[in-house]
């Protein structure tokens, strides 16, 4: 058994001779985590404020969670559900059943292990449930790096560049982004065009859209757009998926983020990231006429759902869904908006604050990733980790555990602006 751990630098070392360039990562090597904290090797505790991407809105090793993990490795691990049936699987599907945004009474779930690969059964699923065979997608979207999902990902650096061809019948529309002056209007009128000039909307299975943009910099959806594109695509039989893999699972305050979108209910959900507590885990949830439109056999795959990601979903669920948990949440999005713009107010490089609840991030007005870079970097130094978004790679995002302490998050916001000063000399 291994005992010892290797020295940042050593690590470091073998990092570079062992891993693929091909995966990016920053200078952190983690020893241990827990809550709103990350300590590395070198015994440096730093603040978290990217949460592994996303998935640690119930915090590092959440109580529940990691209860929840032992007691699932004393009884089984891997079994296939295709080979055999077991509880955890069935029980994270009847949370998402009871917490389904969706549209119609009776809803089922498919589950995978990444968000691409929910994404891809969400196209695979509307395909079969409509027979047709095309697909919308949006300015600024990240649905993951898969040969479907990275075709309707749109950044060419690093997502595409070189990995054509791309899979066909993958259309994009504008996507509102107010502060860069498109509006609903002109995101609206985009997808009329697209269907005039582009694809015959009879032929179109579904869009999918983040109701608050990731990857893409946290550009949060009008109050008017989801409904004005349910509506459109009513008016052709589209399905509206929705893809809320990085604003789910309580991030902006909610359960979805669709849920501040008044009623809006889409055909598909598309949830991951934080789903696991930790764990890979995704899933597609819709009503059962959806789900069942693929004969046995069309979905599924060795890991997806397996026991371990299942046993820490239904306690992320089950935590998440609590009232108590949400309002929290809301109050920390309530705290951190004004304490942002607050920042932006003494740093006229920010260019603006946005952000649906606690799910914000700011965007500098330069349209180019060195700033933002150079402030990840000074946030790193100071024991803050940061992560930068956006097509231009000019929005910071913070995604700090949603049972982050005052204390804790007033902590990483002065880190935050002294990295501020300190790249904007
Ligand atoms: C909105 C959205 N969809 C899909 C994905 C892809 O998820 P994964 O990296 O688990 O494949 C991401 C990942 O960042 C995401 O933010």
């Amino acid at each position: 058994m291994q005992t010892t751990q290797l020295s940042h630098d050593r690590l470091l070392e073998e990092r570079a001779r062992y891993v693929s360039g091909g995966v990016s990562t920053p200078r952190l090597v983690v020893a241990s985590a827990e809550g709103a904290r990350v300590t590395d090797v070198d015994g440096r505790v730093f603040v978290d404020f990217a949460g592994g991407i996303g998935c640690q809105n119930t915090g590092h090793r959440f109580t529940p969670v990691v209860a929840a993990i032992h007691r699932q490795v004393d009884q089984y691990l891997h079994q296939c559900f295709m080979v055999g049936v077991y509880e955890p699987y069935v029980d994270t599907c009847r949370l998402l059943a009871e917490l389904s945004p969706c549209a119609g009474a009776e809803q089922k779930s498919i589950l995978v292990n990444s968000g691409a690969e929910a994404n891809e059964n969400a196209v695979k699923i509307a395909r079969a449930a409509t027979g047709r065979p095309a697909v919308v997608v949006f300015d600024n979207a990240f649905h993951g790096r898969t040969l479907l999902t990275m075709t309707m990902t749109s950044k060419v650096h690093p997502y595409k560049a070189g990995f054509g061809p791309f899979a066909p019948e993958v259309y994009r529309a504008p996507a509102p982004y107010p502060y860069r002056g498109v509006s609903s209007d002109d995101a609206i009128a985009g997808i009329e065009k697209l269907f005039k000039s582009e694809v015959d909307p009879r032929t179109v299975a579904c869009v999918l859209l983040e109701p608050v943009q990731g990857e893409g910099g946290f550009v949060e959806m009008p109050p008017d757009f989801p409904a004005r594109l349910v509506e459109l695509c009513a008016r052709y039989g589209i399905l509206y998926v929705d893809d809320e893999v990085q604003s789910g699972v309580g991030r902006t305050g909610r359960m979805w983020a669709i849920e501040h979108y008044g009623g809006v209910e889409p055909d598909l959900l598309v949830s991951g990231k934080s789903l696991g507590g930790g764990l890979p885990l995704a899933g597609v949830t819709g009503r059962a006429e959806l789900l069942d439109a693929v004969p046995p056999g069309g979905l599924g795959g060795t890991f997806g759902g397996n026991p371990l990601s299942c046993a820490a979903a239904v306690a992320v669920l089950e935590a998440v869904r609590e009232p108590e948990f949400l309002a929290a949440a809301t109050r920390l999005g309530e705290t951190l908006r004004p304490r942002l713009e607050a920042v932006a107010a003494s740093h006229p490089e920010i260019g603006e604050v946005r952000g649906l609840g606690p799910m914000l991030a700011f965007e500098l007005a330069e349209r180019s990733p060195d700033r933002a870079k150079a402030i990840v970097e000074a946030a790193f130094e100071r024991g803050l980790l940061l992560l930068a978004c956006g097509l231009y790679g000019n929005v910071i995002r913070l995604l700090p555990a949603l049972t982050i302490s005052d204390e804790e998050l007033g902590e990483g916001l002065a880190l935050l602006e002294e990295a501020l000063t300190v790249a904007a000399r």
